[in-house]
């Protein structure tokens, strides 16, 4: 069992699927949240009867200037920083060939799936190696482990993000910050539902365990790596596969 009382997390895409799960777990184990999406209805749904115990931002999380009065918002509310989640993720445009990928949705996808998780964790960084205390979740996919033939920019720019948790997590290593990853498989999601059923079929089909993740799954292990408990793993992407990656 995990206790976040007195901990302070923040969730990127925190108003829908595995950030809406993972922050929702947090808050029912006491931590304090801050809470960032452009989804504002969203947000204001699922949230605004937890007044004391989080802080909604509704932001564009690839503009680093809005991220980083974000975490300062943060900051002065709650006075710390323990733990980042960063979930916002888009798969861009998929079901085509590398031929045929445009390089303006490449960059898109690079913009949120990378750059915003490099805004994020810079912008918190600073008060974790005061406090000499951190945890640092990105989620990245499996996707970013094995390349999905139709998902060139997704696939690649979660292989950015598996390459830049193997770097913070040796960069933070004597200060108290653990830096992981977590790579799942299919989890059922609005971002799944968006895809192409062929898509869709082709990620699920590779699956040994033969069904889908469930939210409650990824929740469990995401917040088991963003606890005290998890202290002596950095640098690492979990799976979350069904069986898909044994590496
Ligand atoms: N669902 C899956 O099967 C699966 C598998 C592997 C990895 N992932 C990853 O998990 C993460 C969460 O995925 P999900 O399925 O929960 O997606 P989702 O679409 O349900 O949620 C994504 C959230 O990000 C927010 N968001 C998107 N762009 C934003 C922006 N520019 N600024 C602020 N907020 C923004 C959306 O409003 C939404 O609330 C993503 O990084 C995704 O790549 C998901």
């Amino acid at each position: 069992m995990t206790d976040f009382q007195g901990q302070v997390a923040i969730i990127t895409g925190a108003a829908s699927g595995l950030g809406l799960a993972i922050a929702k777990k947090l808050l029912n184990e006491g931590a304090k949240v801050g809470l960032l999406d452009y989804n504002e209805t969203a947000l204001k749904n699922e949230f605004d009867h937890f007044p004391d115990q989080s802080e909604s931002i509704v932001l564009d999380i690839t503009r680093q200037d809005l991220v980083e009065s974000a975490i300062e918002q943060i900051l002065k509310r709650f006075g710390r920083i323990d733990i980042l989640v960063n979930c916002a993720g888009i798969t861009g445009i998929t079901n085509t060939h590398s031929h045929l990928v445009s390089s303006e949705n490449l960059h898109k996808v690079f913009e949120l799936n990378f750059m915003a998780s490099f805004y994020t964790s810079k912008a918190v960084l600073p008060s974790m190696l005061a406090n000499n205390y951190g945890r640092i979740l990105h989620i990245a996919s499996i996707a970013g482990k094995e390349g999905n033939a139709g998902m060139l920019a997704y696939s690649a720019s979660k292989a950015a993000v598996i390459g830049m948790t193997k770097v913070q997590g040796k960069e933070y290593a004597e200060n108290g910050i653990t830096v992981n990853a977590l790579a799942p498989a299919v989890i059922q999601t609005p971002l799944v539902a968006a895809m192409p059923e062929a898509q869709v079929k082709y990620m699920t089909d590779k699956i040994p365990m033969k069904r889908c993740g469930t939210l409650e799954e990824a929740a469990n292990l995401a917040t088991y790596i963003v606890s005290k408990e998890n202290s002596f793993t950095t640098g690492f992407t979990f799976d979350l596969s069904g069986g898909r990656a044994t590496y």
